[in-house]
């Protein structure tokens, strides 16, 4: 069991849940009660994970099939998955955004949408090389809902196929138990190496407790507005049956509040409980705890606010998350200081950075690293 400390939850806005754990186990009369019940919600391995009942036709081979599945399983801004995908010949998709899943109060330049499909595309890209279906990607720019085209090519399947779909497979989001520990400086040269441009900020240094004080500032701003706390609340699926029939957003399993409290707030809780002051009080208080822990932050650079170079960006996020779980590293986006104006204002200035700032995250090695539990919607929730 996690987090059994109540009060534990921390997630995407770094809302936190105003529980505590006595007052839960004093309801529950113990956890000997909440075993019996059952102690964990819905996570991923408990959903099947292509759900093929409803195939629109044309149905796609098997092999693009299992690319798509692993695409799906990308990092996205508060588990929007934001991505659909047209099938317009064997070898030719289309990547669409889903306007439907945007993220307007904290994200209303869609610049996030963008990198979480970046994230979907580096997923497809890897996949599909380690498959045999080598993509051959091209960004459309534009306000068209087409994003991208897809040239599927054919070709031996990739020497190091079972790793690459291992680590996608395993990739997660950490959000709690980051060691205060200073980073290896291989790890630090093999994170950069992986993210393209990029700065590492040490812990300790004095860009990393601008971008810590930055990030706890925005929390705080944000935590006030209640456009981003509504839609934050519209992203948390807090029952067990929501998170079986919607197949995405942020669920108690993966903002990490396990045991006593998970069950309770599996429960009690409704977006009304996150827009409460109390739970908004919390998660500035969570933010102020994870912003101060770990060894260091990412900062993922680019050249300004094309579709083109968002989607990189997106891309070598992902690309760096892929590679963190072999050196035993987690990585956390903390985004709300490019979200807020207030803050994002002069950050390339404070940093001495002269390229666009795209991305950040803050890395650390953890004392576990448990298997992923975020879900996806199945494949053909997304084709169309
Ligand atoms: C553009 C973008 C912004 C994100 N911002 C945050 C954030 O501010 N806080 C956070 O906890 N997670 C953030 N995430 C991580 C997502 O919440 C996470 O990827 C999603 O919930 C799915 O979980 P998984 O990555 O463990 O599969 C962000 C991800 C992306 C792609």
């Amino acid at each position: 069991m996690r987090d059994v400390d109540g009060a534990v939850a921390n997630h995407d806005g770094n809302r936190e849940v105003p529980l505590g754990r006595r007052q839960a186990v004093g309801r529950l009369g113990g956890l000997a009660v909440v075993a019996a019940l059952g102690c964990h919600g819905v996570r991923r391995v408990d959903l099947p994970a292509d759900d093929a009942s409803a195939a629109p036709p044309p149905a796609p081979d098997a092999s693009i099939r299992r690319v798509l599945g692993y695409a799906a399983l990308a990092s996205s801004a508060h588990n929007s998955q934001p991505w659909r995908v047209r099938r317009e010949s064997a070898d030719r998709l289309v990547l669409l955004r889903d306007v439907m899943r945007r993220l307007p109060a904290v994200d209303p330049a869609d610049r996030e949408l963008m990198l979480s499909l970046g994230a979907f595309l580096e997923n497809l890209a890897q996949a599909g090389a380690a498959l045999g279906l080598p993509c051959d990607i091209v960004p459309v720019e534009g306000e068209t809902d087409e994003v991208a085209t897809i040239h599927l090519g054919a070709a031996a399947p990739g020497p190091t196929a079972r790793r690459t779909l291992d680590a996608i497979s395993r990739r997660r989001i950490l959000r709690s138990g980051y060691r205060d520990e200073a980073i290896a400086p291989d790890h630090v040269a093999a994170m950069l190496a992986s993210a393209g441009e990029a700065r590492f900020y040490a812990r300790g240094s004095r860009e990393w407790s601008l971008l810590r004080d930055g990030t706890i500032a925005a929390n705080r701003l944000q935590a006030a507005r209640d456009d981003a706390q509504r839609e934050l609340a519209s992203w948390i699926r807090w029952r067990d049956d929501e998170v079986r029939t919607k197949r995405d957003g942020l669920t108690p399993e993966s903002l990490e509040i396990g045991g006593v409290a998970g069950w309770w707030v599996r429960r009690r809780y409704t977006s009304a409980s996150v827009m409460s002051p109390a739970f908004r009080k919390r998660g500035v208080e969570t933010a102020e705890r994870q912003a101060s822990a770990g060894g260091g932050w990412l900062v993922l650079t680019g050249s300004g606010s094309t579709r083109a170079s968002l989607l990189d960006a997106g891309r070598r996020y992902e690309r760096l998350l892929l590679s963190l779980r072999g050196l035993g590293i987690a990585a956390h986006p903390m985004t709300q200081i490019l979200e807020e104006a207030e803050t994002r204002r002069g950050l390339e200035a404070s940093l001495g950075v002269s390229e666009t700032i795209q991305f950040l995250l803050r890395v650390g090695y953890v004392e576990r690293y448990p298997e992923p539990v975020s879900v996806r919607r199945p494949i053909d929730w997304f084709l169309v």
